[in-house]
């Protein structure tokens, strides 16, 4: 396995190679919605976000598929990924408010029975970059969220092996990232109850193949249906408690305001809540905005989700929102996956701006402006994309 230095080295060189920046300008390139798109081994076609930690972002056209190719699926990290990971050596602990505190080999949770979910999973910041006022934190456009069939052990198979005391009310995960200087652990809890779900996982697979490094080799949480930063990579610890954790990642990290506040305005700690499930959203894979197309048919395209309900309307305008038509929803659908769809649409001479929005079981629908908070979570406004025809 190669280690990180060896790994930034590969990104650095293929950067330098493909005439890119190096990474202290890089967050200039962060400014734009389409940003840089340099080939990282095992990565192809991703726009950089971040070096210093290694984000990368899905583009829109990638969003064609149900499941996404791990070269294509963005990865979010706030840490140094782990340097070394064997899966020899590695180990799993599970402590705290348990009868029998367990440590198990990575062969152990293979020989368990396995589970598989196909889940769309999306970074709480997704968006982030469309908030006006801006927000701090990476500027991420449309595309960190991938949808993936995730598989291995229930997190409660594993539980039920190490006993849950009445007294275990959360429960927090810890991985292998590399903590630089100051900055402290990504460590989050998430309450018993979606611990305990049947779909959610210690997940060893993604797409039918071993986790890969950049994904949580060897052994990733699963959260379906929930924000990415629930579902932590490179597991090393599985601790159950009897209250939140309490940590930067928990408070004031991946809270959402009780009540949104105006755009720009400030919000109490005391005023918001951790972020759990996704918001209904959609997003327009094709064509692309700025695309310049001949009159005729065009197929507008794209998928939708909704975190843990389902998604059961997309439509489609064309002129700005004053007039909305269903999409045709794709036939593969998943509980927590995002459904594909499309739109078949006679584009006349000129500009036209096309927008999509979904609607779901819960009887959400997406609205035309975004819950502006400070930290940009959530971004779920109409997609929309302008294109030229000629
Ligand atoms: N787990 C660890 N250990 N460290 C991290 O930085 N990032 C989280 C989550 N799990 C993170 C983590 C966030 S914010 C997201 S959105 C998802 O991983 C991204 O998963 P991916 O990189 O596999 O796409």
């Amino acid at each position: 396995m190669n280690s990180r230095r060896d790994f930034l080295r590969q990104i650095y060189g293929a950067a330098l190679a493909a005439g890119a920046v190096p990474a202290f300008v890089s967050a200039a390139w962060s400014q734009s919605q389409s940003g840089p798109r340099i080939e990282i081994p095992g990565e192809y076609g991703l726009v950089v976000r971040s070096f210093r930690f290694i984000d990368l972002e899905s583009p829109v056209e990638y969003f064609n598929s149900w499941l996404t190719p791990i070269p294509h699926f963005f990865v979010r990290n706030h840490m140094h990924e782990p340097s070394e990971l064997d899966a020899e050596t590695w180990r799993l602990t599970i402590r705290g408010e348990v009868e029998k505190p367990l440590t198990l080999k990575l062969n152990d949770l293979l020989k368990l029975p396995t589970h598989s979910v196909v889940n769309t999973l999306e970074c709480a910041g997704n968006g982030r970059g469309f908030f006006r006022p801006q927000v701090p934190g990476v500027q991420w456009g449309k595309g960190a969220v991938g949808t993936a069939r995730f598989s291995g052990p229930r997190l409660r198979d594993v539980l039920d092996r190490a006993g849950v005391k009445a007294t275990g009310k959360f429960v927090m995960f810890r991985g292998l990232d590399e903590v630089p200087g100051k900055v402290p652990p990504f460590i989050r809890s998430i309450p018993i109850a979606k611990v305990l779900d049947g779909d959610t996982l210690i997940a060893t697979h993604m797409n039918g193949a071993p986790l890969p490094k950049h994904h949580g080799f060897p052994a990733r949480a699963l959260m379906p249906g929930w924000v990415g930063a629930a579902s932590c990579k490179w597991l090393t610890e599985i601790k159950v408690l009897d209250s939140e954790f309490v940590g930067t990642f928990m408070n004031p990290g991946y809270r959402f305001p009780n009540h949104p506040p105006l755009p720009g305005g400030s919000v109490k700690p005391e005023d918001t809540h951790p972020l759990t499930a996704l918001n209904v959203k959609s997003v327009i894979a094709g064509p692309i905005d700025g695309a310049k197309l001949k009159a005729g048919p065009v197929t507008v395209h794209g998928a939708a989700w909704a975190g843990e309900a389902d998604v059961v309307k997309v439509e489609i305008s064309t002129d700005g929102s004053a007039n909305w038509n269903p999409a045709k929803l794709g036939n593969d659908h998943a509980h927590y996956a995002w459904r594909l769809w499309s739109y078949e649409w006679k584009a006349s001479v000129g500009e036209h701006v096309i927008m999509s929005r979904a609607t779901d079981n819960q009887g959400r629908t997406q609205p035309a402006t975004p819950v502006w908070n400070p930290s940009g979570y959530l971004y779920n406004a109409y997609d929309q994309v302008t294109v030229h025809v000629a």
